[in-house]
């Protein structure tokens, strides 16, 4: 089976009715990034980030994947398929993907203020403790934080997406700005003989690094019919 390796962003689950984080209306205009996802901003004032990630994680009941997650999910029928997102929902879990590694961290998980990446401390919550307080502790004591990471934070995952992307047959980029690194980056460790494809409404500026890029400039879920189109037709 040929493996595919995709890289998902916040346009991956827009038409689920999940904000993006960008441009006009997304989450950043609203809620100041140096506040709400940064160590600095934690320190400074726990229950306000806390709170934050409640409130997303309050959207998260109420969304459901869209048409674009089920068919990455489908494309495991006829490919080795691994996700990388920088998604923090679990749209492509619930839609069926069963390799996923989530580069930004996970809402649906809590973490040791202390020692965040300490696996004897996270925690997967079940929907009704979604609303965490100020006062739920960790068992080392600390508060229980988002299991998120934070602008300035190591990013522990990055080898293991490195790992997969090098063996990518295929590399699917979608819905993502290309902004943030390292994700932004895994482009460069992908072989030059991978055929690359680009799902995306809007113009995406891509350092390409020489690859040919194949941009199909649509929402996800249409781009996702017309790439599934494209892969599945021999
Ligand atoms: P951005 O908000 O930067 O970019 C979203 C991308 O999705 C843009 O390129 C949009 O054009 C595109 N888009 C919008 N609607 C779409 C749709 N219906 N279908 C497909 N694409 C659509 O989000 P990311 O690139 O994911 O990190 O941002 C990367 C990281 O920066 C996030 O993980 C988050 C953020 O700050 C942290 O919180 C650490």
């Amino acid at each position: 089976m040929k493996k595919l390796v995709v890289l998902s962003g916040a346009g991956m689950s827009a038409e689920s009715g999940v904000s993006t984080f960008r441009g006009a209306g997304g989450l950043w205009d609203k809620y100041p990034v140096e506040q709400v996802a940064t160590p600095e901003g934690y320190a400074a004032d726990p229950g306000l980030v806390i709170n934050f990630y409640n409130e997303r994680r309050r959207q998260l009941l109420k969304v459901e994947p869209n048409r674009g997650h089920e068919l990455i999910a489908e494309l495991e029928k006829e490919f080795d398929v691994t996700v990388v997102t920088q998604n923090i929902d679990n749209l492509h879990e619930r839609a069926g993907s069963s390799k996923i590694i989530h580069l930004h961290g996970e809402l649906t998980k809590v973490c040791s203020s202390f020692s965040p990446y300490d696996p004897r401390y996270i925690r997967e919550l079940d929907p009704e403790e979604y609303e965490i307080k100020l006062g739920n502790l960790a068992p080392d004591g600390s508060q229980y934080r988002p299991y998120i990471v934070w602008f300035g934070e190591a990013v522990p995952k990055i080898e293991e997406a490195i790992r997969s992307v090098e063996q990518a047959d295929i590399f699917l980029i979608i819905g993502t700005s290309m902004n943030v690194y390292p994700a932004a980056g895994l482009l460069n460790y992908v072989s030059s003989r991978t055929p690359v494809y680009l799902i995306d409404p809007n113009e995406v500026s891509v350092n390409s690094n020489g690859h040919k890029i194949h941009v199909i400039r649509k929402v996800a879920s249409e781009g996702m019919e017309e790439l599934t189109t494209l892969l599945t037709a021999k």
